[in-house]
């Protein structure tokens, strides 16, 4: 082949034209790529909720509480039944004689009792369960209606609600058990009943009993909980902790969280992880569970310092029959699991959560 041919081939003059159109199309794709490179706006970065994390005691930075504030809280929780509806229930006066009795129990059975004189400690139900018991995480009584009758590993036995109310007037309140068909027992009764009328059998609302908070690395600690004490609860439970009583001596006005007139150590407050859950989310008095005013680290530290204060003791000889269903910060022994008393009650306790269901798994197997 020589040019001469090359030349003549009849299609040379269209190649060559293709040629210049790939050409001049390739320069405008590579100026268009140039110019959006140049001119197109930054594209946004997607929009992202800050949620705040923990530091490794489960505490937040004063920034990242602020930021808390601000992610938004879904939930729907329960609520109590409107007072107004009991206008056309039969059991009206029974109920309302019931919430009486949650909110002032100290005028009927304290050292002025209009039923017993001196039958408990002085205290109040609500003094522990909030608002007469309807408060959100603050000890409301909104599953009791739906889980009772049920079984309890502490007596080893299914127990109603009247026996689940006399164990808060023999430990909580360190006094003595109502008769069951008392006017008095069937009155809390039925108020507590009528405040989980609307939950499902079974089920437990959103918002019952207490909010969790995490678990400390280490064990919590009294020395540091004593200064808590100082700075933000002394103002009213007192620096010798026995609280205040009102003018004419028949109910408190700041309860006692140690001493004689205080919960024994048989009650739910005595175990550390309740007394942490109930005063995070409800102290100091006027905190909810949406505005906690102390960190985790607080409120373990301050359950130490008052749980290691002297207080009324049960005997608890009977209490927790099958000793491997003891909770994990139940603080007397002997204990299946092999950790000291001192560690039931104080923690750490993630290692003796995780023993404790490893060794629940091995039963099953
Ligand atoms: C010193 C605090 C305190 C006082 C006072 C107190 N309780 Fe309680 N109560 C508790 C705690 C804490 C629990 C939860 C215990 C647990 O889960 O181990 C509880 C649990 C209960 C429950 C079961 C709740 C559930 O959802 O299972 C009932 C019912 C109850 N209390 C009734 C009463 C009544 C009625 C009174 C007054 C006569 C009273 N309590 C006084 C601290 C208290
Ligand atoms: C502004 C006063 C005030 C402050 C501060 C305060 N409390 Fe209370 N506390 C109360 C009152 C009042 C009640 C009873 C609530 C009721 O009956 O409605 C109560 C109840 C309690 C109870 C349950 C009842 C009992 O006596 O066992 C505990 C536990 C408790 N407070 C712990 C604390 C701790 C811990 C702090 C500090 C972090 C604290 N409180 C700070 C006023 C206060």
């Amino acid at each position: 082949m020589n040019k001469e041919e090359n030349q003549e081939n009849p299609l040379a003059p269209i190649v060559i034209k293709l040629n210049n159109i790939i050409v001049v199309l390739v320069v405008f794709v590579i100026a268009l790529l140039i110019l959006l490179a140049i001119y197109l706006p930054q594209s946004k970065p997607t929009k992202k909720v800050e949620i705040p994390a923990p530091d490794e005691f489960g505490n937040f930075t004063e920034a990242a509480k602020q930021n808390a504030k601000l992610v938004k809280d879904n939930s729907v929780y329960w609520h109590a039944p409107n007072e107004t509806e009991l206008n056309d229930n039969p059991k009206k006066d029974e109920i309302l004689y019931g919430k009486d009795l949650i909110a002032h129990t100290a005028d009927y059975f304290g050292p002025k009792g209009k039923v017993f004189i001196g039958s408990i400690n002085g205290m109040n139900c609500q003094n522990c369960h909030l608002e007469a018991g309807t408060k959100v995480f603050g000890n409301n009584y909104s599953a009791v209606s739906s889980t009772y009758p049920k079984f309890r590993a502490r007596s080893g036995a299914v127990e109603n609600i009247y026996k689940r109310v006399n164990d808060c007037f023999e430990r909580s309140l360190n006094g003595k058990a109502l008769d069951t068909t008392s006017k008095e027992m069937k009155a809390i009764v039925s108020y507590i009943n009528w405040i989980g009328k609307d939950v499902v059998k079974g089920k437990k609302p959103e918002g019952s009993g207490f909010k969790d908070i995490t678990f400390l690395d280490r064990a919590a600690d009294s020395d540091k909980g004593k200064e808590v004490y100082i700075l933000k609860c002394q103002s009213c439970h007192q620096s010798n902790g026995l609280g205040t009583l009102n003018g004419d001596k028949s109910a408190y006005t700041y309860p006692p969280l140690w001493g004689p007139n205080s919960y024994n150590d048989g009650a739910g407050l005595y175990r550390l992880s309740n007394f942490a859950k109930y005063v995070k989310y409800n102290m100091p008095l006027g905190v909810s569970h949406n505005e906690a005013q102390l960190s985790d680290e607080e409120a373990w530290d301050v359950a130490a310092f008052v749980n290691s204060q002297p207080r009324p003791k049960k005997d608890l000889k009977n209490d927790w029959p099958k000793i491997e269903e003891k909770p994990f910060d139940h603080p007397f022994g002997p204990y299946k699991d092999g950790f000291s008393e001192e560690q039931h009650k104080y923690g750490p306790f993630k290692q003796i959560k995780e023993k404790q269901e490893a060794m629940k798994k091995q039963k099953k197997a």
